[in-house]
């Protein structure tokens, strides 16, 4: 993400004055419209793409083909389009490109012109939407909302961790990943509900429900200043001292606000951060720039969260079951959630992200026993007993959950605090933009990898789970409790890490001595 992203004092131990301001709860609130934003999306075009009204209207092949399959025929392919998957990943494409633009948008004119541009459009997403009479008007609809979450996911996890007191900033950083799984909850409940209006129009009514977290959303970025450290990047000294002192609620924020100066000088001594990430002695903090965000993908969490309700439909579950299963996901996602936020500084990183990738591994494997035996190689499970559709129900729930205490939020976490000031906005950039092309190459070939790996799909991601989970196994150092600005230390005394940095202070000293 562009733009500084400045730590306040955190690292130094020190102790800004600052109470928790109506402001700063409005910010919670911006905060929570900005996860539920994104989540609503996740969520919301699985449970769409499976309903017959819908596909009638904009996918008539598809519909055709679904109707008339006999269970001699292949049901894992049932679903395979790539138009029929364009309309979810077009998003993922639109918010990668906006993402990029919206960086240089927040650093020059701030973090509240681009929350503002991400709800507005949004909203013209939703309409569009909501109003759809044919296929190129629900995709341009698509990229509106694309270019609104590539807007709102770049600047208001900025906007937040500057406006926040401190103390409140890990807990609000969370927040955000906690309203993505609320968004997709109430995406898959409103499809629930929505699906069963007679005359089959509810899917307008759950397209067009993306309307209400885009309100929130303009209505804090109109009411909200923006943040210090924006006005200050951008010469406003003195308002930007103004605003600290009615944000913080204290007479007296010299500390702060001299800190957050100096922070914004010392950023702009690195003329080209994207040129700087590049450097030997960063490239720790580069491997999991890029590798966190393609393996919080490649963990196959979103072939459920997109397409849980045509996977389940896919193993001959009824339309309402199908829906009803991704609500049970979808709520066990938000409650393993809470598990992280509890247990993330207490275990530490490495232990949610070990313990995840292993649960998940074995979900998987049981996950894809349980398929084959069942639906073999057509897709067709004949009658499929309470227990076995309960138990595979159960299964999905486990491997969720494994997914949302561990790389879900971690996915998010970790790379926002690994990285030192001078990089950190390149860094978050690389890591939204990775994870987006990632989110938006699952969501177009799922139906594809699904009718030609059958009931092999779940062991593609498992493959990958064994490789993420030695990859943090053997590479990431543990940083819990250790302070954002003293991260250096952990990279240091890492059996391998340490060798980037020995040798950048190698080349320093032999360079000094040249010189003598
Ligand atoms: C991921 C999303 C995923 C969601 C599920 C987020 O951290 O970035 O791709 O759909 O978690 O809860």
């Amino acid at each position: 993400m562009g733009g500084a992203v400045i730590d306040t004092g955190h690292g130094s131990g020190k102790q800004y004055p600052g109470k928790l301001t109506c402001k700063v709860l409005w910010t919670c609130i911006v905060a929570a419209s900005g996860g539920l934003i994104f989540g609503y999306d996740l969520g919301i075009s699985g449970g769409v793409t499976s309903m017959d009204s819908f596909l009638k209207e904009f996918f008539p092949s598809v519909y055709a083909k679904e109707s008339s399959m006999t269970p001699s025929d292949d049901q894992y392919c049932k679903f395979d389009s790539q138009t029929l998957t364009l309309f979810t990943s077009s998003l993922y494409l639109a918010a990668l490109v906006s993402s990029v633009l919206a960086s240089r948008i927040t650093r020059l004119l701030g973090r509240r012109i681009t929350m503002l541009w991400g709800g507005i459009l949004f909203l013209c997403g939703a309409i569009l939407n909501a109003s759809g009479q044919n296929l190129s008007m629900l995709i341009v609809g698509r990229l509106f909302l694309g270019f609104g979450i590539g807007c709102a996911n770049q600047s208001v996890p900025i906007y937040v961790s500057e406006m926040a007191p401190y103390k409140y900033r890990g807990a609000l950083n969370m927040l955000f990943q906690l309203t993505i799984t609320i968004g997709i909850l109430i995406a898959n409940l409103l499809n629930y509900f929505f699906a069963k209006i007679e005359g089959g129009w509810g899917w307008r009514l759950s397209l067009g429900g993306a309307a209400v977290p885009a309100l929130l959303i303009i209505a804090g970025s109109l009411t909200l200043p923006d943040t210090p450290n924006s006005l200050i990047e951008r010469g406003k000294h003195d308002e930007a001292k103004e605003q600290l002192l009615k944000i913080r609620g204290v007479p007296n924020v010299d500390e702060e606000f001299n800190d957050l100066v100096n922070a914004s000088e010392a950023s702009k001594l690195v003329k080209h951060p994207w040129r700087t990430l590049l450097k030997r002695k960063y490239r720790p903090q580069l491997a999991f720039a890029v590798g966190i965000p393609a393996f919080q993908q490649l963990t196959g969490m979103n072939v459920i969260t997109f397409y849980a309700p045509v996977l389940f439909k896919t193993i001959g579950f009824g339309s309402s079951a199908s829906l009803m299963s991704a609500v049970i996901t979808g709520g066990v996602n938000t409650l393993a959630t809470f598990v992280s936020i509890l247990t993330v500084d207490k275990f530490g990183r490495r232990t949610l992200f070990l313990e995840g990738g292993v649960q998940m591994f074995i979900c998987q494997i049981i996950i894809t026993t349980a398929i084959a035996m069942k639906f073999g190689v057509d897709g067709n499970p004949g009658v499929l007993p309470n227990w076995y559709a309960y138990g595979l129900v159960s299964m999905i729930c486990i491997y969720v959950a494994g997914f949302a205490w561990s790389w879900g939020p971690l996915g998010w976490l970790v790379p926002s605090e690994i990285f030192p000031l001078e990089v950190r906005s390149a860094a978050q950039s690389v890591n939204v933009s990775v994870n987006m092309i990632f989110t938006f190459a699952i969501a177009q070939v799922f139906t594809a990898m699904l009718c030609h790996l059958k009931f092999g799909l779940f062991i593609f991601f498992a493959i990958f789970v064994v490789i993420m989970t030695m990859f943090i196994y053997k590479l990431l150092p543990e940083t819990k409790g250790v302070p954002i600005e003293e991260m250096t230390v952990v990279w240091r005394k890492h059996p391998y890490w340490r060798r980037f940095l020995d040798d950048e202070e190698h080349q320093v000293v032999s360079q000094r001595l040249e010189m003598v």
